[in-house]
């Protein structure tokens, strides 16, 4: 591969050469604190929220694309380089950069000095480490100049990037020993500050940026790291940033580390000041002295890595295939935690500033993150039931610093309140854990209190409405809004953000997100529909296993019902309709000249169970049907795409949509996340030649071949790959924060692997290709080691024949075998053969 390969012993993908097709990026952070970190040590920290806590400074869409950032420049004697290639961009004698496991490790060297830069941000902490490692591998002596440069942000990051009347006069920093301390704001309402620290003795610092880089200069000619020497600047107000010089004398053969510590730090409740002016610097000196002791950065490197191991070893398998091992055992699962941790708010297409936390995007995150850590995925759950309204719509966005909805989007997205249900079941069923439905969690728009115990409480003191009664209205929810011919209504859209049937915009000032009035509309969602027939079983097999068979079967009755109108009004003759619009026409329909048909009705309706090989009447067979029509008209070998035939114009029923040129995103894009709902509805039906293919068609790691067409990470999932109705047919766009990691993880492993969570016990139901001899796995489940061995000798796809559990034959429940809950901290093996 000309960019770069896999060394999966050590869960890294290494870049061979800075120069890759885009700038392939990592994150550092796991808990509170977050950095982004480009192949080219690009990139911007901040603390839970990017945009009301944004530490550093990045500017999007600059010229380079990445630029800005974690930058150590070297002056080796006068020239001038980073071991990171950028900004200055000298040619390097070698370079490697290593995206690992929550954190990136990127070595340059040149004249025979190389140094090597390790960032990442220690457990638990609200701090990110520099780790810097200069060797001078030349046979003379050596007396490089190190300049350490970031810039910092003051905290809001819009207002930072656009108020520069206000912003460019009120920038200050204190500077004490190698300690920078950034304290923009704190004179007045902040508690707070970022501290740049360096735990070796410094030659001298820079704060102001017009010194250190220059006014007419760019980052690649600063004039600091030219000249060989900082200038002491102190910031006040224009543009404070964080440099360090270090002096360094190396023998030959001689290497030296050091570390640099880059913090954000509260006051709580400590004296504000220590001096009239000068801000209480306690914490940060504390900080400082932690990483100044021997030893300390590497133990909190190591204490990392072990961290990973062990949440990487709930789930890890040996499959015949290298692509998808190397991406369950590692990638997937690494990029679930992300897209749990920053939602769609964070990355190099998402700003930061434009979203927070999706309602339905969390949700659905949840499920390819709930295996690893339960407790934070219960946390989340109930923080985002709480931004719920009490007549159950849902604030589609809300903000993590505060966890309040995002007014300016509001809600009425009428598929939103479904994923709630989905979370919260994938919860339970992982857990056990029935005590989350009584949990307090209250509603937006009904004021409530946080007692001492953490929980929410109405605003009297009573308890605030439940967990469960959340997702019953939610299920009620959909059952009140539905149009005409008994189908969801779908409001501004469903999960499909650009199917925007009341919007009915000509102005181009106005959001499609949010333009049009809802109110009277008569369009409904087939999807959505799709997704409650999933949505309401669960809901009963949930009321099931609390033993309340009489809400399980109202459950079921109103899935009946909503059953019933998909088969009527859903159904096209081949496949399933995407929606009626405002006038009542079909979309995704033959009737239709384009948008024939769409991908997320299929998957929603197939694994909702209508057109079922059981079911009685007409509807028998009909999923087969749909599927059948997805492979002929939307399945290409780069993946499956969102709908045909692409829309050449714009439609003012039908929205954003149709605003796209054809084969790009929602019009005709091949758009991942959707692509994993097919995957698991071929597993429903058995075809696990077709689950595998499918799978293999999107999977990042199987883009290495054509990674100058792909062009994203090819270790990580890509929103969209363009389809083929665009000329850039197969590059992948908007990489790292989408649904499609947690709906592959999910589609893999219980769809493919079968081995899925459930009330009463672990399933294991493989649906492997016909060509794959067998595979293990290793699940943790509710604290006990399944040891699974699968055995298929007569090539089969599906269907469990035989089961051994410690080595005693054990009878299968059905055609797939329900393994019994085991007490925590025990070991089973598990052998299974498929006949
Ligand atoms: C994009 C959607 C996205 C939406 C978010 C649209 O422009 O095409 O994929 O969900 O914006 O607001
Ligand atoms: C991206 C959004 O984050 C997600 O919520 C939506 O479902 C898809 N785009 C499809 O429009």
């Amino acid at each position: 591969m000309k960019y770069g390969h896999f060394d999966d012993p050590r869960r890294e993908y290494v870049v061979t050469r800075p120069d890759t097709p885009l700038p392939w990026l990592n994150y550092i952070g796991q808990e509170d604190y977050f950095g982004l970190c480009t192949n080219t040590a690009g990139g911007y920290s901040f603390w839970k929220d990017s945009r009301l806590r944004r530490l550093t400074r990045y500017r999007y869409n600059n010229v380079p694309y990445d630029l800005g950032g974690r930058y150590i420049y070297v002056n080796d004697a006068g020239t001038v380089w980073n071991p990171g290639w950028k900004p200055v961009k000298a040619e390097l004698d070698s370079y490697e950069c290593r995206h690992g496991m929550g954190y990136t490790k990127i070595t340059g060297s040149k004249g025979g000095l190389e140094i090597e830069l390790l960032f990442f941000v220690p457990l638990g902490r609200n701090e990110e480490i520099w780790k810097v490692t200069v060797r001078n591998r030349s046979k003379k002596r050596k007396s490089p100049r190190l300049f350490s440069y970031q810039e910092f942000c003051f905290y809001e990051a819009l207002n930072d990037m656009t108020n520069y009347q206000r912003t460019y006069s009120i920038g200050e920093v204190e500077v004490e020993g190698s300690a920078i301390y950034h304290k923009t704001e704190y004179r007045e309402r902040r508690n707070h500050y970022t501290l740049f620290a360096c735990t070796r003795p410094i030659a001298g610092f820079d704060t102001d940026r017009d010194i250190f880089v220059g006014i007419h200069e760019g980052l690649h000619e600063a004039r600091v790291p030219s000249s060989g020497k900082c200038a002491g600047s102190k910031a006040f107000g224009w543009n404070p940033i964080g440099a360090h010089e270090i002096d360094l004398d190396l023998a030959p053969g001689a290497e030296e580390s050091f570390a640099f510590v880059l913090a954000y730090v509260e006051q709580g409740d400590r004296p504000r000041f220590e001096k009239p002016g000068l801000i209480n610097k306690e914490l940060g000196r504390q900080i400082v002295a932690r990483y100044a002791k021997p030893g300390a950065v590497d133990a909190a490197f190591a204490e990392l890595g072990r961290f990973w191991d062990d949440l990487l070893s709930n789930f890890q398998a040996e499959l015949p295939d290298e692509h998808a091992a190397r991406m369950l055992n590692a990638w997937n699962q690494y990029q679930c935690m992300a897209t749990f941790n920053l939602s769609r708010s964070t990355s190099m297409y998402e700003t930061g500033i434009g979203r927070g936390m999706g309602f339905r995007d969390s949700n659905q995150d949840i499920l390819g993150f709930v295996h690893m850590i339960p407790a934070r995925a219960r946390e989340r759950i109930l923080d985002i039931a709480s931004t719920q309204l009490s007549d159950g719509t849902c604030y589609h966005q809300y903000q993590p610093l505060t966890k309040k909805g995002n007014a300016e989007v509001g809600g009425d997205f009428y598929d939103d309140h479904l994923w709630l249900v989905l979370s919260t079941c994938a919860y339970v069923k992982e857990t056990g854990d029935l005590s989350i439905l009584e949990e307090p969690c209250g509603y937006a728009d009904r004021e409530y209190r946080i007692g001492a115990d953490g929980r929410r409480a109405g605003a009297g003191g009573e308890p605030a409405e439940s967990l469960l009664h959340h997702l019953e209205l939610s299920i009620a929810y959909t059952m009140r809004k539905r149009g005409p011919r008994r189908l969801p209504l779908i409001g501004h859209a469903d999960w499909n953000d650009c199917l925007n049937l009341n919007c009915f915009s000509t102005e181009p000032n106005e959001s499609f997100q949010t333009a049009g009035v809802v109110g009277n509309s008569q369009a409904e969602s087939v999807m959505i529909a799709g997704l409650f027939l999933h949505a309401s079983r669960e809901m009963s097999a949930l009321y099931d296993f609390m033993k309340r068979p009489e809400d399980a079967n109202r459950m079921l009755a109103q899935r009946e019902e909503m059953l019933a109108a998909v088969e009527s009004a859903g159904w096209d003759g081949d496949w399933y309709r995407r929606a009626y619009d405002a006038a009542g026409k079909p979309i995704g329909s033959k009737e239709c000249e384009e948008g024939k048909i769409y991908i997320e009705s299929q998957g929603w309706c197939v694994l909702g169970g209508a057109g079922a090989d059981d079911a009685s009447g007409p509807s028998r067979g009909r999923a087969r049907k749909a599927m059948e029509s997805v492979h002929k008209l939307l399945f290409t070998p780069k993946g499956v795409l969102i709908q045909q035939p692409a829309y050449s114009t714009y439609h003012v029923e039908l929205g954003e949509v149709s605003s796209y040129p054809p084969g790009v995103k929602e019009n005709a894009g091949i758009f991942c996340h959707n692509n994993t709902w097919i995957h698991l509805a071929w597993c429903q039906l058995g075809h696990g030649d077709r689950a595998l293919e499918y799978y293999l068609s999107i999977c990042p790691s199987a883009k290495q071949a054509e990674i100058d067409l792909y062009r994203s990470e090819p270790y990580v999932y890509a929103q969209m790959i363009a389809g083929r109705d665009a000329p850039c047919y197969g590059e992948a766009k908007n990489s790292w924060l989408t649904g499609t990691a947690a709906w592959t993880f999910v589609a893999l492993t219980q769809g493919i692997l079968g081995i899925r969570p459930d009330y009463r016990g672990l399933v294991v139901d493989p649906c492997i290709a016909s060509a794959w001899k067998g595979f293990s796995a290793t699940r943790r489940f509710r604290g006990a080691e399944y040891k699974i061995a699968v055995k298929n000798p007569k090539g089969r796809c599906k269907g469990v024949a035989s089961v051994k559990v410690d080595g005693e034959a054990f009878d299968p429940v059905g055609a797939a075998a329900i393994l019994p809950i085991f007490p925590a901290g025990t070991s089973h093996r598990i052998e299974i053969e498929l006949g």
